[in-house]
């Protein structure tokens, strides 16, 4: 049994004050939910400020990306190892905005993880289909590329702990989510890629979560889906009950 896994992503949104704020009044409102795997990932300023905030409770704390080199000339930057002193258990990596801003690639996440799990970090890996992809009924060859290119060299053990974001392109900030056969359809082919690629004992383990336009009222219709094992939330994250709302929705005996 998969414990469900349900994070905030609040990209670049929130001062030092703001998270503060919200991550001592969550940690309130979450404390007796025992069966979800809960993580917020501020800005890299606030990382520090969040893990103190959510020190001794059932929050985790993540980054939104990580550099794969662990110091030295590279502006702008910041390691794995600066993460974990910060306070960080978790990273995102691979989200589609820095895929398509910020020119990443499968490459590039493939150095990120193997830096997240050098750093005992979990990764919290994003991968997902454009609209003209899906329109040109690419998405399986898409996420094939992503999952192999992505996670090669990743062990079996590895990618049991890891957690996979599936998230359409065209579901994320748009207000239209994938509906819950569309999500239940691409989880399924993922846990059947890492099944023949991984083998039963790490396609069994890894949480697959949905991402795009995750809100209260779609929560349980998504995460009810057998291969659906959580959600990264973004836009519905930011307000405390909403996400308070989301999380509860998550939880195993309410799906
Ligand atoms: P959204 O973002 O919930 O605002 O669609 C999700 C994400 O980008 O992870």
């Amino acid at each position: 049994m998969r414990t469900p896994f349900i994070a905030a992503n609040w990209k670049m949104h929130k001062t030092v004050a703001e998270t503060v704020t919200f991550v001592t009044e969550f940690r309130g409102l979450v404390k007796d939910i025992k069966d979800v795997e809960i993580v917020v990932a501020p800005p890299f300023t606030a990382l520090h400020a969040a893990a103190e905030a959510a020190r001794n409770s059932n929050v985790g704390i993540a980054a939104q990306n990580l550099y794969w080199e662990r110091q030295g000339a590279f502006t702008g930057e910041i390691s794995a190892p600066m993460i974990r002193e910060a306070g960080a258990a978790y990273g995102i990596i691979g989200h589609s905005e820095r895929r398509t801003l910020f020119g990443e690639t499968d490459a590039s996440v493939n150095r990120r993880i193997a830096a997240a799990f050098a750093e005992r970090l979990t990764p919290i890996v994003c991968i997902g289909e454009t609209l003209d992809q899906r329109e040109r009924n690419e998405t399986f060859a898409v996420l094939d590329r992503q999952i192999k290119q992505g996670f090669d060299g990743v062990t079996a053990d590895e990618m049991a702990k890891l957690v996979i974001a599936y998230e359409p392109v065209w579901a994320i900030g748009t207000g239209r989510n994938a509906t819950p056969a569309q999500a239940s359809e691409a989880h399924g082919h993922i846990r059947a890629r890492l099944l023949q690629w991984f083998g039963g004992e790490a396609a069994g383990r890894c949480r697959i979560i949905y991402g795009g336009s995750v809100k209260p009222d779609n929560t349980a219709a998504l995460l009810s889906q057998p291969d659906v094992d959580g959600a990264l939330v973004g836009g519905a994250s930011m307000d405390v009950r909403d996400f308070f709302a989301i999380v509860s929705r998550g939880r195993r005996e309410a799906v």
